[in-house]
């Protein structure tokens, strides 16, 4: 069945708009004009059971936007239906606009995916077995969101990764990837550990890399290209910050618990200790951070000063002030931070005063 907005919206089916598997509500018993004049209702005389699915107001949109059709059924009753187009959904918007629709999975193989890695790569087969980049893609454009984040425990070659944004080049999405894979060593004979690639997880990062580049470049004409995001950020999982505290209060002696007056283990780095916040915080690791000097000290925005924190040690009144007067929702320091135990007094007093709003935590 054709109809004027076939191009735009895809080919349709006719859904007839009375249901009674939906439950009765008589605010959407209420009747449509037939073309003879007459008058359609969803129950057609009998008790009360069906109803229509859409609104008055609803329908009204429906009618004017060529989503209805009134017309007699194989009875030769008078029956409204609703298009449901395949390329729109029920309110007007394209969907499917760039993608095939269903039954075309099989036109993938990996020989393809293969092939197209290698050429990624400067024609080295660096990983065997990735999927296919289209296939994934079109699974992703099956289950998500414009916004969803798409997580893959298996992320091999980042082939998930790859898909998402090329999917987001093509709809205008801002999908998000988190892509989980351990360190496996690759052999010291294939051509991935020859060319550099010492581990799968160096493998998936590099075709993130390339990928986005790729992407960017082949949609370099593309309106709203700019915005596509082909950034991302490692993160490798490890042992917590904190010191461990293995020995019962009666086996410590002094010197071990001067090794505690820093409860942070010496080789964390401000990044290590601000993502932990960040996850004890529920902040998304995705979020923007940038790094300020202030008074001589690293100071860390995230989120344009959702969070600020500071980590450096001997950190002045001065740093304190300059993040409170920001007015952050979160403010973290390190407990041995403070440079002077006047400091710490006053602390809370500098907040209470210029932002008394703001969480502080001291970890
Ligand atoms: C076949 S690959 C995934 C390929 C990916 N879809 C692609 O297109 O590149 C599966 C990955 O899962 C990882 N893996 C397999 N078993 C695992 C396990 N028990 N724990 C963690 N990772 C595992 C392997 O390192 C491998 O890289």
């Amino acid at each position: 069945m054709s109809d004027k907005y076939e191009k735009e919206r895809g080919r349709h089916q006719l859904i007839k708009l009375d249901s009674a598997s939906l439950g009765y509500i008589a605010s959407l018993d209420y009747g449509i004009n037939a073309p003879d004049g007459s008058t359609i209702f969803p129950n057609k005389g009998k008790e009360k059971i069906s109803r229509w699915r859409w609104s008055k107001e609803k329908l009204k949109w429906g009618i004017k936007n060529d989503y209805v059709v009134v017309k007699k059924d194989r009875n030769g009753n008078w029956a409204v239906y609703t298009k449901q187009y395949l390329n729109a959904d029920n309110e007007g918007n394209i969907i499917r606009r760039t993608l095939q629709p269903m039954g075309i999975i099989e036109k993938y193989s990996t020989t393809q995916s293969n092939k197209e890695l290698k050429s990624l790569f400067n024609n080295k087969s660096i990983f065997s077995y990735s999927k296919p980049e289209k296939y994934i893609k079109y699974l992703i454009y099956l289950i998500s969101k414009k916004d969803s984040i798409i997580l893959d425990f298996f992320s091999g070659s980042a082939t998930t990764a790859h898909a998402t944004m090329q999917l987001n080049a093509e709809d205008g999405g801002n999908r998000k990837f988190i892509m989980v894979q351990i360190p496996e060593e690759t052999d010291e004979k294939s051509e991935a550990y020859k060319a550099g690639y010492k581990n799968i997880c160096e493998i998936g990062k590099e075709r993130i890399r390339r990928a986005g580049k790729k992407i960017l470049e082949d949609n370099k004409d593309k309106k709203g290209i700019e915005n596509l995001d082909s950034g991302f950020r490692v993160l490798k999982t490890d042992s917590s910050n904190m010191k461990d505290v293995y020995y019962a209060p009666v086996q410590t002696e002094q010197n071990f618990l001067d090794s505690l007056s820093d409860n942070i283990k010496e080789d964390r780095s401000s990044e290590d200790l601000l993502f932990q916040v960040m996850l004890d915080l529920g902040i998304e690791l995705s979020s923007k951070i940038e790094k300020k000097v202030i008074d001589e000290k690293e100071v860390l925005i995230v989120e344009d000063g959702f969070l600020i924190a500071c980590f450096d040690k001997n950190i002045t009144e001065k740093t304190v002030k300059a993040i409170a007067e920001k007015e952050p929702y979160y403010a973290v320091f390190r407990d041995s931070s403070m440079a002077s135990d006047s400091l710490a007094t006053n602390f809370e007093q500098i907040f209470e005063s210029l932002s008394p709003q703001t969480i502080r935590k001291v970890i």
